[in-house]
């Protein structure tokens, strides 16, 4: 999504970042049903018209990508290369979950919900399924929601159905939901076990983390982002202007600074706000002619602020660093330089075949990774399901490693 569009309470939809593992299931409501079934003392069969018969709850939530900003952490990391827009505030209506989970009534000893959505792997790749907490689940704000912005949900966000764990990023918040199975252990699926997980301590960039260490993304970070003015403006007085969020802790205070952090100057606050969905904030700026780096900078009531460093995880979630977004002030807008592509270069028709089968190109032109990275990402797609020759690899690896390099 364009960082311009951060400048509204609420993201339209249209313009509003879609993010899956594979690809967007047609999902007809005639056929669909949701079923809750595992340690419960009634299992489930629910129709849309049932759900529709619990009371009916609404409310205002950021949706972040747990990925969102993954392309600035140094080292570089695999995956979709994500900078601000991985972002985007939505009203959701729907039912709670607990509702749901009332009517099922949870057994003794039930810790965990595991919660499946119509999308079905490519290849040999894992399912993308997803556990949460009773405790989440029985949280009063997180649903399950058929509406967005007013509007049912468009399949790329999930028609019929989808999870709203409201100050949770984007990885709970499962769609095409139609399977809750109540467990009384970890699920040890990969989305689960070995994706989505961050550090539960600091370590060094680039260094490698002990499984034993590694915890499951939930809370998302305080965060601001500069919606406007974009890479240009005219000389004068600039009133600069933003959305900034939190985990479900209100935003307290934004400040901007254009001397990278030395000083600061106060935002005003936008009016109303709620618990988990977007502040607005503005501040005026005296935008002297030159190359300027602004940085924002919230601080929630729990008295969280974004860092000024990164904090580094080998996954590259959770991005909220006080981001300088470059702006050159000058009286006549620069000509814009259009990227050269790297015209000329043969594509090897091994890759082709072994890797534009489940995805294209762009899936590779973000990435920018380094030879010991794209070997492990050729070891990654094999064991989900690429047919790569033997003969083929190194060709294919030379190919990556010089065309997609950091
Ligand atoms: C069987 C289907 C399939 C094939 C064939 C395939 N991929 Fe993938 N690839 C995927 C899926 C699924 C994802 C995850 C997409 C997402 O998260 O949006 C992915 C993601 C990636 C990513 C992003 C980083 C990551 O690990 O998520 C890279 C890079 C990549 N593939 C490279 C390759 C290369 C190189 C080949 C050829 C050797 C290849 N892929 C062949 C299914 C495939």
């Amino acid at each position: 999504m364009p960082v311009e569009f951060l400048i509204d309470e609420i993201t339209p939809t249209s313009g509003f970042f879609v993010r899956c593992h594979t690809y967007t299931p047609q999902v007809k409501l005639a056929e669909w049903k949701l079923t809750v079934d595992g340690l419960v003392g009634k299992p489930l069969t629910l129709t849309m018209a049932d759900l529709k018969k619990l009371p009916r709850t609404e409310l205002v939530s950021v949706l972040e990508c747990a990925g969102n900003g993954r392309s600035f952490y140094e080292p570089h990391l695999p995956g979709a290369q994500w900078k601000f827009g991985g972002v985007g505030n939505a009203r959701w209506a729907g039912v709670r979950l607990r509702d749901v989970l009332q009517l099922a009534g949870l057994k003794p000893g039930a810790t965990q919900l595991l919660l499946d959505g119509a999308d079905v792997p490519l290849g040999k790749m894992p399912d993308f399924q997803r556990t949460i907490e009773v405790a989440k689940a029985q949280h009063p704000d997180t649903l399950l929601a058929w509406e967005m912005n007013g509007q049912p949900l468009t399949p790329e966000h999930g028609f019929p159905l989808r999870v709203v764990a409201p100050g949770w990023a984007g990885d709970s918040w499962v769609k095409w939901l139609q399977h809750i199975e109540v467990l009384d252990h970890d699920f040890d699926g990969f989305w689960m076990k070995t994706a989505y997980r961050h550090p539960s301590h600091p370590v060094a960039p680039g260094a490698a983390v002990d499984a034993k260490d590694m915890i499951p993304v939930t809370d998302l970070n305080v965060k601001s982002v500069i919606a406007s003015p974009g890479d240009w403006v005219k000389p004068g007085l600039v009133s600069v202007q933003g959305v900034a969020w939190s985990n479900g802790s209100p935003v307290a205070k934004v400040e901007i600074s254009d001397d990278a952090g030395k000083t600061w100057q106060s935002a005003k606050l936008g009016g109303g706000g709620t618990k988990y969905g977007f502040r607005r904030w503005a501040c005026s700026w005296k935008a002297a002619e030159g190359q300027h780096a602004l940085i924002a900078r919230a601080t929630d009531a729990a008295g969280r602020t974004q860092p000024m460093q990164e904090d580094w995880n080998p996954s590259g979630y959770l991005w909220n660093v006080a981001q300088p977004r470059n702006v050159l002030v000058s009286a006549v807008k620069p000509a814009t330089a259009i990227a050269a592509d790297s015209a000329g270069v043969a594509v090897p028709e091994a890759y082709k075949a072994a890797c534009m089968t489940c995805h294209d190109d762009h899936m590779m032109r973000m990435q920018h990774l380094t030879r010991a990275q794209w070997e492990r990402e050729m070891d990654k797609m094999t064991g989900w399901g690429a047919e790569v020759k033997a003969a083929d690899r190194t060709a294919i690896v030379d190919y990556l490693a010089s065309q997609f390099k950091p």
